[in-house]
Parts: structure tokens; sequence; C-alpha cells
């Protein structure tokens, strides 16, 4: 693939101003700093789509599509990068040499191709050692949980072994170097110790990219202990946010829905029995990227989320951002199991397809979660729990849906559905915006601490853009490391260079990556709002609780990875801990 250089592209952009190609496409008006107008890229009546001079990108509130001049051409011409280019450079009078890939893509491009192979290769070993190691407590672990060995081979099921750097001995001798090895995610470094195999005594689930790459793992513990999933780390191939376990099956599947489920293990279990439809998410709750990516084979999903209060919460997280990319997931009620595994295990497959068919709508079973915190038989309780109701009902743009659902409420709780209507109207006159569905883009298994976290990461990034003189105070106080993951990783190395350099620019960021879907999160990275923060100091607070959030984070994460023995991390990770707080005590002022 021939690729313009990055000077190059960066040039064609500025010499196309955002606000000028937008505005041939969409009426813009401006409001503050911004200009915004309807948003080309969903159905809404009321403005959320903006686009910032000073930023160089757009992003709409409503949808999250997002980027830079560039992307926004190819979204909306539907081109590819280089037609867009060649749009661009064309509209802005550049001619466009014909470039080969620039040695540094190139190096970059080749350590992708050997990271997939490492993974490929662990894969391949894993698989091995499942039948051929000494022991065959992983086998045997695997058909005590009943699957069969037609389903093992079909995922690429496999075992680390008991011994900690078999793997690691096994590549090496393939002839990969230490400084690739490092790269896949698959092994510890130590100082003293050198290199050793992250995952052992588990049996292994290969992550697959939609494409059948293999690019990732998840390890599980053979009976009890902690943690029960080890997961590769994000790595240069592994993006846990915009991928979906079991998705390279379920995409030729001839069922014409797919069914989102929690577990590795739920996955398997399902397309044992018959629904080699269903996919999981990462290990993490899912992300808008993921929603993208399903969107891309179907409109019809289900979920089948633990029945639990932790898998109800998942659930009614995860619906929103479906319903942003215009999916209405529907639930299924695993009750009284816990899973979809076992589910199965107990009344099969015939009853799952009834539950199925008896999915409930996603509205209505967030309707429903709601009604158990109300006493409806007391009329303050109704009063109270209708109000939010009311509230919910409001998030329907769409008058004749939102009249749609209101029958359907009326209905099921035996009220007037005009009565209904002139409250959800008479909110609508009021003023009151439907509840605010805040959309988590990455998290881990910690959800509710990791969402926040997700959203602080972003508040930062999107401050020190927007608050001069705020890069200056803080830092001293924060790095790159800091950001969970590897996006946000990169996009901080850049800002914070544009920052030192004094010319921020996050357009020009975006365009370094040639992926829409890098560039439509990094739209949502410098977009970022927080409610309720009105007052300057309102807005320090909240930057002092951000970067207590994100060290907090980073020992967390640190002491999870940390092998027991280690003293010496130990000792580091105490003495982190005490520093911890004077991030609460850090001076800023903002101007
Ligand atoms: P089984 O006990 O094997 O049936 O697991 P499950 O498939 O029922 O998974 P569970 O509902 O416990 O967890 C759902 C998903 O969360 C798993 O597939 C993992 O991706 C992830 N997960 C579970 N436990 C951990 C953990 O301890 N650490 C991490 N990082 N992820 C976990
Ligand atoms: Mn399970």
């Amino acid at each position: 693939m021939a690729l313009y250089p990055d000077e190059l592209i960066q040039e064609i952009c500025e010499r196309n101003d955002i606000v000028d190609v937008i505005g041939q496409y969409v009426k813009l008006t401006r409001k503050g700093s911004s200009l915004f107008g309807l948003c080309p890229f969903h159905n809404e009546k009321t403005g959320s789509f903006s686009v910032s001079p000073d930023k160089q990108m757009y992003y709409c509130f409503g949808c999250h599509a997002g980027g830079t001049v560039l992307t926004f051409i190819r979204e909306y011409e539907k081109y590819s990068f280089r037609e867009a280019v060649e749009y661009l450079a064309d509209r802005a009078g550049i001619a466009l040499p014909t470039v080969e890939q620039s040695p540094e893509e190139k190096h970059k491009a080749d350590l992708r191709s050997r990271l997939l192979e490492i993974n490929k290769e662990a894969a391949k070993y894993y698989y091995f050692l499942l039948r051929n190691s000494k022991d065959q407590k992983g086998y045997e672990y695997l058909k005590r949980r009943g699957l069969s060995d037609e389903t093992i081979n079909g995922f690429g099921l496999g075992y680390a072994g008991i011994s900690r750097n078999n793997l690691y001995a096994y590549l090496k001798n393939k002839g990969f170097k230490d400084e690739e090895l490092n790269g896949a995610g698959l092994f510890h470094y130590d100082e003293r110790k050198g290199f050793g195999d992250k995952f052992w005594n588990r049996v292994m689930f290969p992550i697959m990219d939609v494409n059948k790459h293999v690019i990732g793992f998840g390890g599980r513990v053979m009976g009890d202990g902690e943690p029960k999933y080890l997961n590769s780390p994000e790595t240069m191939v592994f993006d846990k946010g915009r991928n979906l376990f079991g998705l390279h099956i379920a995409k030729s599947s001839r069922k014409d829905y797919l069914i989102l489920c929690e577990g590795y293990m739920d996955v398997i279990s399902l397309h044992q029995a018959g629904f080699d439809c269903a996919v999981a998410s990462l290990g993490t709750a899912f992300t808008q990227g993921q929603a993208f990516l399903l969107k891309k084979y179907t409109s019809n999903v289900y979920l089948s989320y633990d029945s639990d209060d932790a898998g109800v919460n998942a659930a009614l997280r995860a619906l929103p951002i479906l319903k942003s990319v215009g999916i209405q997931g529907r639930i299924i009620d695993m009750r009284p199991y816990k899973d979809p595994d076992e589910f199965i295990k107990n009344l099969g497959a015939e009853e799952y397809e009834k539950r199925i068919k008896e999915a409930k709508n996603g509205f209505l079973f967030s309707i429903e979660v709601l009604e158990r915190q109300y006493d409806l038989t007391d009329p303050d309780g109704k009063t109270r729990f209708f109000n939010e109701v009311g509230k919910k009902l409001l998030s329907f743009e769409d008058e004749m849906e939102r009249n749609n659902y209101i029958e359907a409420v009326a209905e099921k709780y035996m009220v007037s559905a005009e009565s209904l209507k002139s409250k959800v109207a008479g909110f609508a006159l009021s003023g009151i915006k439907p509840e605010e569905e805040r959309v988590p883009i990455k998290s881990g298994i910690n959800r509710k601490k990791k969402d926040g976290l997700v959203e602080s990461q972003k508040l930062l990034l999107t401050w020190l853009v927007e608050e001069k003189g705020l890069y200056k105070q803080l830092k001293d106080y924060i790095a790159p490391e800091d950001f969970t993951s590897t996006l946000y990783k990169q996009v901080a190395v850049l800002l914070f260079g544009q920052l030192e350099e004094g010319s921020v620019n996050p357009g020009r960021i975006a365009n370094q990556f040639e992926n829409e879907e890098d560039q439509r999160e990094i739209a949502g990275i410098f977009n970022a709002r927080l409610e309720n923060v009105d007052s300057r100091d309102d807005k320090i607070k909240a930057i002092k609780e951000t970067l207590y959030k994100l060290k907090e984070n980073r020992i967390n994460t640190a002491e999870e990875d940390m092998e027991t023995t280690d003293v010496a991390c130990l000792q580091k990770l105490i003495e982190d801990k005490k520093n911890l707080e004077k991030y609460k005590d850090i001076r800023i002022y903002l101007e």
C-alpha cells in the first residue's frame, strides 16, 4: 500500500479548513467556539453535530461520529483513505507525488505482522500442549465442562502447561527477537529473571479478529483461583474495544441475529448448542467500537448477560451503546440460571430458543429494572416511578416511536396512555432533557470504576486542549503511561508533544491514525463534557479528582499484575500508595 507522507497529509488537511468543507454539506450555525448543525450520520431533529475550527475536528454528541476533515470526507462520500486524500488535495490545488512506504511505516507494518505470527505460533503451541503435555489437566478440565472435541478444535482451545517459560523458549527457538516478543503481551519481563510466560497452568482461549488472526488470549484457571481469567493486555494488534470473541465464526452464521454475552465459555457453549451467532466482549464492558462492529453484520442483537445484578447493570449499560448505532437490543432472560452456559447445560437448546422468542425489548427491560426500585402499591411510589418512566420516554426523538412506547408502557402497567402522553409532553415543554445516556468506551471487569476512568481520561485530555496553561501546571505529575489503553497513551504522547511546542492541534493528532474508528474515538476524547461543572472551582476540583483517579488506577493495575513474591515491586507499590495523597493538594489555577 503506497502511502503519502504524514507531513503531506497534514498539509492537505490544513489547507482544507474543516468548517469550509463540512459547510458544503451541512448547514452550520455558530454557538460559542464551535459550529453546530444536524448530524449527517444519523437522524435527528436537534443539532448535536459540532465542528470546531480550533480543534479542526467534528464530533456528534448524539451518535459519536467524529474525526477530522479527512474522516468526514471518507465517511460522507464513502471514500477510501486514499480517495479522500486525493479529493482534498485536488480541492486545495496540491499535486500528489507517487510515493512508497517510508522505512518507519514499513517497520511498523512488519512489527504488526510479527506480532500476529507470535500469537499464531503461541496458539498452535497451546493447542498442541492440550493433547500432548505430560499432564492432561487442561483437556480434562474442558471435558469436565462439557465441551466436545469438535468444539475444542473449532475454537482452537489450548493449555498453557505447568512450566513457566516453555513458550518463551519455544518462540526464541523459532527465531523471534526479544523486542518482538516483548510487544506481544504474552511474557513478563524481570531484570533478574529475564522473560517468563505470562500464562501458565491455565486453559487457553485464543481470541481472533474477524479475519481469523489470533490477536490475544484469555486464560482460565482450572478450578478456583485468582484471577479467574487472565487476558492478554492490549497490544499493537489487540484492541479490546474493537473485537468480539467468536465473531470470526458468528459473522458467517445463517441466523439473522447475533447474541451478545459476557463470557468466553458462554459463547462456546452456545455455539456447541447450535447458536453459532454468539459473541462476547473481551473481559471488558461492551464498547461503542464493538457496537459499530456488530452493526456491520446485523441490526438484530440479543443480549444474553448474566442474570445477577452485575449482569443486569452491564446490560443496561450496553443498551444505549447499541441504540446509538441504531440497534434496539433485546434481552434474553436467563433466570433461574446464572448465564447462558449454565442455562444450556440445565435446560438445553430448545428452551434457549424459546427464551430468544420471548426476549424483552431493551427499553421495556430497563423500565422493569427501574420498577424494582419503587413500591407501586403506594400512590407516591407509583407517581415517582411514572415520572422517571416519562423522562426515559423523552429519549425517543421520533414522535411515532415515542407514542408506540408510551402505549406499550401504559398497557403493561394498566394506566391511561393519554395521561402518560401528557406527562411526557409536559416534561418536554418544561425543558427537561432525557436522562443523559452516558456511553462508556472501554473498561475492565471492575466495571463501574473503569467506566468512570475512561471518562476521566477523556476529560483530562479535553481540558488540556481547552484550558490554556493547564499543561504547564500538570506536566510534572502526569505521564502518557498513566492512561489505560494503547490509543489513549498514543494520543497523550502526541498531545503532550504539541503542548511542549506550544502548538495544539487535535486534528493533526487524529490524522496520524489511518483507521476511521481511531479517528472517531479521538474526536470523542477531545470532546468530553462534564455535566454540572460550571464554575472554575468545580472544574479545578474535577481536574484534581481526575488526576487522582488515574494515578490510583495505575497503582491498582500494577498491583493486580504483580507477582506477590516480588519484594522490590511491593516496596515501590507501598511508596506509590503513600504518594497518592499528594495529588489532592496540587494547586491549580485556570485562566
Ligand atoms: P466460567 O466461570 O468459566 O463459566 O466463566 P464465565 O464465562 O461464566 O465468565 P464470567 O461471567 O465469570 O466472566 C465473564 C467474562 O469476564 C470472562 O469471559 C472474562 O472475559 C472476564 N473475566 C472474568 N473473570 C475475570 C478476571 O478475574 N479478570 C479479568 N481480567 N477478566 C475476567
Ligand atoms: Mn459461566
